[in-house]
């Protein structure tokens, strides 16, 4: 196991009806917040009202800025900037999935930084303080209430990229699994995906000695596997709900990866696909990441068979361990598609054009993964492989 400094310093305020707390909440920080949502299903399900009462109840002055599409955009974020500037507003209010909370932050971060935001997430510069924002979610899928990252579409280019920092994970996260009740179908299972992605994109790794997290990996994948069906057949069951909720803010806080490294290209190879298709990150990542299991697996033989007979429960051939992995990558696949995910790229409608430019956009940087260094042949490969 590595060293590691691991801090996860957001207050979750979990169960039902804590919505209602936010003016309280918020109170500790100031008296006036950017009020931020997408578009409009906090309206529809009534939440809306409710945040809006809590706040007028503790004299919380807000200005709304509403919009945020999946895959949230650099202009939007300016846009936020702009307003915060000019109605002196020093705290962000994100209500809404990964998208919104993204947003939030890299307004919270472009508002301690003199020059244009986007260079945050070019890596150009580095910050000293952010903004504090709170978060109330209403979908269970990235982990940005509680993350260090936000991830941002700049729409010259169509770059998505992500920018880190301990600055800029949330103040609070108010979580009642109740207000997922409403998500369709599509948004639960890709949000699963997701979680299981942000998962296994720390459980693969050639790490020795990191067992209490890998068995805390496999744990929180069984887990998915479990609750998900269990959603989808009754999307008002709160046990389930409430699961996947927990599940997936442990899955991407930190905790899991502590001591190991962690691979993330599969994420990579995904953002490609959202930031040009505008696909749904965790439908595109049930495409790439079996296709990238295909790939890497015979770089840790151990590791994946370890993952096919303790998650899967799949009865090891040690004259075939190779056999007995496939299994495992065949049974991931066939999980994401009964629950409703597409598992080709053809099934998101994505064509074969750009998957040369996709490649090279990805690895512009140099070879991404911890698991096994992918250049840009590898990742076509890969794509070649999702097809
Ligand atoms: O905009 P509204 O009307 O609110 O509708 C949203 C949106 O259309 C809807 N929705 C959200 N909660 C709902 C609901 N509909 C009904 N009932 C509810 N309770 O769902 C749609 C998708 O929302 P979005 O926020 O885009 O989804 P998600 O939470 O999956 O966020 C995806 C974004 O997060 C990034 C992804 O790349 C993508 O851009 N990620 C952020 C990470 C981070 N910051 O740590 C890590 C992830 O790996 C990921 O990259
Ligand atoms: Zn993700």
């Amino acid at each position: 196991m590595q060293n590691f400094i691991f801090q996860s310093p957001t207050k979750f305020i979990f169960g039902k009806e804590t919505e209602y707390k936010v003016g309280k909440e918020v109170k500790r920080y100031t008296n006036k917040v950017l009020f931020h949502y997408g578009g409009g299903s906090i309206k529809k399900s009534g939440l809306y009202d409710r945040v809006v009462k809590s706040l007028q109840e503790e004299g919380i002055e807000f200005v709304e800025l509403s919009g945020v599409q999946p895959n949230p955009r650099l202009s939007m974020v300016r846009k936020g900037i702009q307003i915060c500037k000019k109605e002196e507003i020093f705290f962000i209010l994100a209500v809404g999935g990964g998208s919104v909370i993204d947003s939030a932050k890299a307004i919270a971060a472009g508002m301690c930084y003199a020059g244009d935001v986007w260079d945050l997430f070019e890596g150009k510069a580095k910050l000293s303080q952010a903004l504090p924002i709170g978060v109330i979610l209403t979908l269970p899928a990235t982990g940005s209430e509680a993350s260090n990252s936000t991830v941002i579409t700049n729409e010259e280019g169509w770059y998505k990229k992500g920018y880190h920092s301990d600055l800029i994970r949330p103040k609070f996260a108010i979580m009642n699994p109740e207000l997922t009740f409403t998500l369709p179908s599509y948004q639960t299972a890709s949000g699963v995906s997701d979680i299981m992605a942000h998962v296994m994109e720390r459980y693969f790794t050639n790490e020795p000695n990191v067992d209490f997290t890998d068995r805390l990996c496999e744990a929180t994948l069984k887990c998915m596997i479990k609750n998900l069906p269990i959603a989808l057949k009754n999307p008002k069951d709160y046990a389930a709900r409430a699961e996947i909720m927990w599940a997936g803010t442990i899955a991407h806080n930190g905790l899991l990866g502590t001591g190991r490294v962690e691979d993330w290209a599969s994420h990579k190879i995904e953002h490609e696909l959202s930031a040009i298709y505008d696909v749904t990150h965790g439908a595109g990542l049930a495409v790439i990441f079996p296709a990238w299991m295909k790939y890497v697996y015979k770089n840790n033989i151990g590791k994946f068979a370890q993952f096919a007979v303790r998650v899967w429960d799949i009865e090891p051939d040690f004259d075939d361990l190779e056999g007995t992995i496939l299994k495992a990558i065949q049974k991931t696949k066939n999980f994401f598609q009964q629950c409703g995910c597409p598992t080709t790229l053809k099934e998101l409608n994505i064509p074969e054009d750009r998957l040369e430019e996709m490649s090279e956009k990805c690895t512009q940087k140099g070879p991404i993964g911890g698991l096994v260094k992918l250049y840009k042949e590898d990742v076509l490969n890969i794509y070649h492989l999702a097809q």
